[in-house]
């Protein structure tokens, strides 16, 4: 597991934003894994500007999402459908037949988890899949005590989550109880995972996920076992690892060839 530890989010956004323009630039047709929240709001900025100044074409990426609140229509202003248009999707060349976000109001649940696991492997897989962290530790919407094998499917959000995403909502009785989410065992069939995390509520999560036990009531940690795992974080989530000085001297000391 790399850890890049940078000054503040601005800087973690830049990082992350730099490495997915490399990887479109080797591979044009990039299946690129994404996440909504707060934390990869500054990344989709940089792309677009990077896209703005003619620096990245998105015409032949492909991108699936991790996750959508059960039951809000894809035009509900708090869907994560409608938050990745909002947020990177109309501001790009993207072709719409090249993004996937799961669907909160499919009739038939385990039928459509299938579906979208199938149309990952049909697109060759998942080359870079960008993730954030819960402040409970999970990745995509794998809650404390799922399987670290699990694949996508329909599961009960923690109260924990329910509170720290209700400040999107009016109120939060509004938040979705329910969510589809890609599995731990699908995320960790990506090539490559790019964690991202920022601000004081991310260091005990980012601590057992870089130096805690593989377990999965953290199910970030699952990332111990990836075999290419990058995780980026701001000086306020890394303030509770161990081993600062040596994921520092790491990183400046990266092999170049
Ligand atoms: C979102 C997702 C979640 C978030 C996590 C952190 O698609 O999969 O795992 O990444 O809840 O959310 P923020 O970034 O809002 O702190």
């Amino acid at each position: 597991m790399q850890v890049i530890i940078k000054e503040n989010y601005d800087e973690m956004s830049k990082e992350a934003a730099q490495i997915i323009r490399d990887a479109i630039h080797l591979k044009p047709n990039l299946v690129l894994g994404l996440a909504t929240g707060s934390t990869p709001v500054g990344t989709y900025k940089e792309l677009i500007r990077m896209y703005e100044e003619g620096e990245l074409d998105f015409s032949k990426v492909v991108t699936f999402n991790l996750d959508e609140y059960v039951g809000l229509p894809p035009n509900h202003d708090q869907s994560y459908h409608y938050f990745m248009h909002d947020k990177l999707f109309n501001h790009i060349n993207i072709n719409p037949a090249n993004v996937h976000v799961p669907s909160g109001i499919a009739k038939d649940f385990a039928k459509y988890c299938q579906w979208y696991e199938d149309e990952i492997k049909k697109a060759g897989g998942i080359d870079l899949q960008v993730l954030g962290i819960g402040s409970d530790g999970h990745i995509g919407f794998n809650e404390p005590g799922t399987s670290l094998a699990s694949r996508t499917s329909l599961v009960t959000l923690t109260e924990e989550t329910i509170r720290d995403n209700s400040r999107f909502f009016e109120k939060e009785e509004d938040v979705p109880r329910f969510a589809i989410t890609m599995g731990v065992g699908t995320i960790m069939e990506a090539k490559c995972c790019l964690l991202l995390a920022n601000g004081e509520k991310k260091a005990d999560p980012v601590s057992v996920l870089v130096e805690g036990p593989i377990t999965s009531q953290v199910t970030a940690s699952a990332l111990q076992m990836h075999p290419n795992a990058i995780v980026i974080v701001d000086k306020a989530a890394a303030s509770k690892l161990k081993r600062v000085d040596y994921y520092k001297w790491a990183y400046e000391n990266r092999p170049r060839f």
